[in-house]
């Protein structure tokens, strides 16, 4: 006898994740209908959340691979339709709550999600490199981890995790597109080609609140923000939306980067916020030869981790120092990240050694409230 019955289909179609949601597709009504013939042939209908969802076909297959699974069928067939604005509707409200205007989940009280932003003061010294290659890090230990693209201008981080899907949106929901198992957005996505944005303070502001808004992110373990250099609006957008974030000062080790990199890390004394450390990047150079060379001088990293803790009298420590390698530009370039694409070199090894850092620190040691556990164990 064939154990074939719609409720065997249904429970592997329980094992579907909708890709952008993440949410097994039975608890997100995706399901309209199984139909099981008599010769064990399964039809089933799946509705995509809008008509042009970028994933139908990835939705298909995962469909068909689940029921293929299930003992006893036959041929499959899936049919896509698509949600009513009902059924939207009903699928905002159990993704988000009821609530009428969106809220910044990571700034509310109680929420677990721990938000760094990777800030620094001069540009070009790595910052989108690390924030990505951290973010790729972390997720591959199992963490749930987002990237918010805050640099409006000089956006690179689809790029850099190698996608340049564009976000699908669900009533008022923004899908963030995922690369390497990161959810990210960034205002490339809703650009045209390479068109330079040029907003002022006021339409950054904006932009930052939506994305931290209006993007459904899920339940978080941690949120990179990429920053754009330097100490202005973004800075202190960030600060005023989301005052629980916490500042990761990137620095080359020249002292003059190093000087700068203070600047902006002495930001935070003003917002109050928490420097969880200071990342040195492009320490120095292998050569083939064995010898080390210090292209950008030495000690810089070090320097800003001992002023810094000296002004907000707490400690800041030194997380890392990551040596230049050709493979960390390439990686960036061809959106395979080095952690990922040449996980042994030593730059890849020191990333990963940031991210562990960042991933084990337990939260509510500043301005957080106390009373619950947020202690996670990894
Ligand atoms: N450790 C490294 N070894 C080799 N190349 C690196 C390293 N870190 C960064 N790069 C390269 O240096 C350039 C600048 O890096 P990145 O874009 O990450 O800096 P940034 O601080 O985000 O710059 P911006 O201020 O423009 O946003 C990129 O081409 C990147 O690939
Ligand atoms: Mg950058």
């Amino acid at each position: 006898m064939s154990v074939l019955s719609e409720s065997s289909v249904r429970s592997a179609l329980s094992r579907v994740q909708d890709p952008e949601i993440r949410k097994p597709i039975t608890e997100l009504g995706m399901v309209k209908s199984i139909d099981i013939a008599d010769d064990d042939s399964v039809d089933i209908a799946i509705y995509l959340t809008t008509a042009g969802c970028p994933m139908r076909t990835e939705i298909t297959d995962r469909v068909t691979k689940a029921v293929a699974d299930v003992p006893g069928a036959g041929a499959i067939r899936v049919e896509l339709d698509v949600m009513s604005d009902e059924q939207r509707t009903e699928l905002r409200k159990s993704l988000r709550g009821d609530s009428a205007e969106p809220v910044i989940p990571f700034a509310q009280p109680g929420s677990l999600t721990r938000v760094y932003a990777v800030a620094s003061g001069k540009g070009g010294v790595g910052k989108s490199s690390i924030t990505v290659n951290v973010a790729v890090a972390l997720a591959s230990r199992g963490l749930s981890v987002g990237v918010l693209d805050a640099d409006i201008y000089g956006h690179s981080v689809p790029r850099m995790l190698g996608t340049d899907a564009k976000p699908t949106q669900v009533e008022r929901m923004i899908m963030p597109p995922v690369g390497h198992d990161v959810k990210m957005i960034s205002i490339a996505q809703f650009t045209q080609g390479n068109t330079p944005v040029v907003w002022r303070g006021p339409m950054l502001h904006r932009a930052l609140q939506q994305f931290l808004a209006d993007v459904f992110w899920g339940d978080l373990d941690i949120l990179l923000l990429d920053l754009p250099p330097g100490t202005g609006d973004v800075a202190i957008s960030v600060a005023q939306l989301i005052p629980g974030a916490e500042i990761l000062v990137v620095t080359t080790p020249q002292q003059a980067a190093a000087e700068v990199a203070e600047r902006a890390g002495a930001i935070a004394l003003q917002t109050r916020q928490r420097i969880v450390g200071v990342v040195e990047n492009m320490s120095w150079m292998d050569l083939p030869d064995g010898t080390r060379m210090d292209i950008f001088g030495s000690g810089g990293g070090q320097a800003v981790a001992d002023r810094l803790t000296k002004a907000v009298g707490a400690k800041v420590p030194l997380l890392g120092q990551i040596p230049l390698e050709q493979a960390v530009r390439e990686g960036g370039d061809g959106g395979l990240p080095i952690v990922l694409g040449h996980p042994d070199s030593p730059a890849a090894t020191a990333l990963r050694e940031v991210a562990d850092k960042l991933a084990v620190r337990k939260r509510g040691l500043a301005g957080m409230s106390l009373g619950i556990d947020t202690t996670r164990h990894l």
